[in-house]
């Protein structure tokens, strides 16, 4: 057994009594999702209500995961805290930095030769403080949180945006940076604002083609990417309950991608069947006991409106399948549209390649459905007409489908089967011809399709759909082929038609594995040494970051103003920047190289102002910080969305920016800054953005009464001798006005624990 049997214990039993003194105190029913969230309250049982998107609450989560990529600077940083173990149930999990370029075995084993001093770090480090290790090859964490770890009721953080995905087991599962993970596994209180609720209603019942996934893609369309900030999404209604707990899985999965703080489901006879499938009858049977406070309560299922901040509904019987894309996963098309779409935007039609799997679509249930299409392939005398790959989710289910027969189906038809890793979605892919920089169309089932993120190549347009449909449209080849009403030629060119879609929710013969790749860490590790080579290039050791001066921030010189997008990819891009994640110093050579700048409309290529020169953002960032020049960066909306990864905070504080200015931040980068102790800003008023010019010294004014609420004055100093001053809003509480005074908020830990 891997999971902490102890510890969900623990949670049950204090579950019906901590909701029954939350309902008291804020007079009213209460949503599953807040049953949880004050179920987890710091203090223990409530004493006073929370307000929804104002209050900032002290929680404190029953787990922590973290994946290889990420898990290095949250280790190198808790190493810093000063514990000899971890606080709380806590995972490693090695995923990331496997390239997906021949086919499991071999792209698995150069991932080992080629990462081994990563691996061996992170299995060090877990071994020593005792946390879970999961060694490369045994799957893709979230995947692999859902199969082990995640409990309905339950709380955890993750260093993954998509740690939401664990919502589909009923827990409140949110994304963090490092820095966060360090202070929950240092035994501190993980702070959160208390988020607003979005209640999704489905009702009707999904057939055919129509996937879990398409309810998320439309989901996405309405709310777009910034739909679901600062809010839990809760679903509910007959429609939920009808569906499978992986297909739950994949709707909060992405959930991240509309910004949503997570997304969940009240408990159910799926996720019961799922406990069980997965080896936890103890958990299936604990839940049980306490199921009605595992879902809101009835009155607030009976008349939504009035309990959260927004209601959608969804008829699932009426929703089609959607495909969505390009370069951002709120663009829905649904599958009717898609001929009509595809010929206004001028998109290629021919797909080159669909991908399946991934930690957002890689269940038993998923690769089953997928199976009943490839089979027909061979059945009906069809050819694949294009490239096809498939990324297990974990080593348990690919065991388990190659034991079914599943992987062997996909192989005759052509396919490629990847490591359990996350490859292609995270940019870990060496695509054949993609540096010749074509433009062309992929589909895959993952979850994020912004430019360049599967194979590096900015005219890749990746549409995002369900892993059903994605195999039908790798056997068409067709971005327009629709399988509900269209037909395709077969090898004696007879018009043949795909049958929908049919699988099993789980495993007739039950889930199998033979080594799932798990390392239990050592019982007393006090004796476990870590070694971290000084000239390695992979890994470094952190050194704590100054505190504040104590004065205002004076002739800040202007690094780069960013236009438009500016996702967590443009500021510390991934792909093969992911073998730094642990160095600090050699990552930060990727700040901001994918940000467009605003004055050239080029990336990488700013203006240094000592030299009036263009060049590359990092060396002329490098060159502020060698003449001892603060910078500031100011960006457009939404600034940050995508990823938790801290290092898109910790590498402009490492080089020396000191603030970052914008129309409105992404929740988890925004906490991100706030933590490594830079200045998170808002334009107070968002036309200020056009006032800021390429030649501009900034100074930021007001620091010495840094307080909650209260604006700074930021006095902008143009070239041709004239000034302004514009105000600059700041959500931080005062707590973060200490970490920012500190130098960053393991600053802080660091003390406490040598005192
Ligand atoms: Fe990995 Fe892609 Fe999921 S990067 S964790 S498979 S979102």
């Amino acid at each position: 057994m891997v999971f902490d049997l102890e510890m969900i214990k623990k949670v049950y039993a204090q579950f019906p009594g901590r909701v029954e003194a939350a309902r008291k105190i804020v007079g009213r029913p209460l949503t599953l999702t807040e049953k949880i969230l004050y179920a987890h309250l710091w203090q223990g049982d409530a004493t006073h209500s929370f307000e929804r998107g104002k209050s900032y609450v002290d929680f404190a989560p029953d787990r922590v995961a973290m994946q290889d990529a990420t898990a290095q600077m949250a280790l190198l940083q808790f190493m810093q805290a000063g514990r000899n173990k971890v606080a709380v149930p806590s995972t490693v999990h090695c995923d990331h930095l496997i390239v997906a370029k021949d086919n499991s075995v071999t792209d698995l084993q150069r991932a080992v030769n080629e990462s081994s001093e990563v691996y061996d770090f992170l299995a060090s480090v877990s071994n020593k403080y005792g946390i879970g290790f999961w060694k490369p090859g045994a799957g893709i964490i979230h995947q692999v949180v859902l199969e082990n770890y995640a409990f309905p009721g339950g709380m955890m953080i993750g260093t993954d945006s998509h740690t939401v995905n664990a919502g589909g087991l009923g827990m409140i599962a949110i994304g963090v940076g490092g820095a966060d993970a360090c202070d929950v596994m240092s035994g501190l209180a993980w702070e959160l604002k208390m988020p607003k609720l979005i209640g999704i209603k489905l009702t009707g019942k999904l057939s055919g083609w129509t996937a879990p996934k398409d309810v998320i893609l439309k989901v996405a369309g309405i709310l777009t990417v910034k739909g679901g900030t600062g809010a839990v999404v809760e679903y509910f209604g007959e429609g939920a309950v009808a569906m499978s707990c992986t297909g739950k899985g994949t709707i909060c999965n992405m959930g991240a991608e509309i910004g949503a703080t997570t997304s969940t489901f009240g408990y159910d006879d799926s996720m019961s069947r799922y406990l069980k499938a997965t080896g936890r009858d103890e958990v299936a049977a604990l839940a049980d006991g306490i199921r009605q406070h595992l879902n809101g309560d009835p009155e607030v299922y009976a008349d939504p409106e009035k309990y959260f901040d927004q209601v959608i509904e969804i008829n699932l019987s009426e929703l089609e399948p959607h495909l969505n894309g390009p370069f951002t996963p709120d663009l829905a098309t649904p599958l009717s549209k898609m001929k009509e779409e595809a010929a206004k935007n001028g998109w290629p039609t021919k797909i080159e390649v669909g991908l399946i799997g991934s930690c957002t679509n890689s269940s038993y249930e998923d690769i089953s459905r997928s199976v009943s299409l490839a089979k027909q392939v061979a059945n009906k005398g069809l050819t694949l007409k294009s490239e096809f790959t498939i990324t297990p989710g974990s080593e348990q289910v690919r065991y388990t489908i190659e034991r079914d027969g599943f992987l062997n189906v996909f192989q005759e038809i052509g396919a490629t089967v990847f490591a359990n890793a996350c490859g292609p979605c995270i940019g870990m892919w060496e695509r054949v011809g993609a540096e010749k920089q074509e433009r062309n169309t992929i589909v895959h089932s993952f979850n994020r399709n912004f430019a360049k993120r599967a194979d590096g190549n900015p005219n890749t347009l990746a549409f995002v759909g369900s892993p059903e449909l994605v195999t039908a449209l790798a056997i068409a080849g067709d971005l327009n082929f629709n399988p509900i009403t269209d037909t395709l030629i077969n090898n004696k060119g007879e018009k043949v038609k795909l049958d929908p879609p049919t699988g099993d929710e789980l495993p007739p013969k039950g889930f199998s594995v033979d080594d799932p790749g798990y390392q239990a860490p050592a019982e007393d590790g006090s004796g476990v040494k870590v070694i971290v080579d000084p000239t390695s290039k992979r890994l470094q050791l952190l050194d704590p970051f100054a505190p504040w001066e104590g004065t205002d921030l004076k002739g800040l010189k202007l690094l780069i103003k960013a236009k438009g997008k500016c996702t967590t990819d443009h500021i510390s891009m991934a792909g093969p920047w992911l073998k730094f994640r642990g160095h600090l110093d050699n990552i930060s050579n990727n700040l901001l190289i994918g940000a467009v700048n605003f004055y050239n409309e080029k990336t990488d290529n700013v203006k240094n102002q000592l030299t009036g020169e263009y060049g590359p953002v990092p060396a002329t960032q490098r060159a502020y910080k060698a003449a001892g020049v603060g910078t500031i960066v100011v960006g457009d909306e939404n600034y940050g969305e995508g990823s938790s990864r801290e290092h898109a905070a910790m590498e402009p504080r490492h080089l020396g920016v000191r603030a970052v200015l914008v129309k409105s931040f992404a929740r988890i980068h925004e906490t991100n800054l706030k933590k490594q102790g830079m200045l998170a800003l808002t334009f107070a008023d968002k036309s200020d953005y056009d006032k800021i010019r390429e030649d501009d010294s900034i100074d930021i004014d007001g620091l010495t009464t840094f307080l909650p609420n209260k604006p700074l004055e930021l006095v902008l100093h143009h070239k041709d001798g004239t000034s302004e001053t514009i105000l600059a809003n700041h959500s931080y509480n005062e707590q973060q006005i200490e970490w920012f005074k500190e130098g960053a908020a393991l600053n802080i830990i660091r003390r406490q624990f040598a005192k």
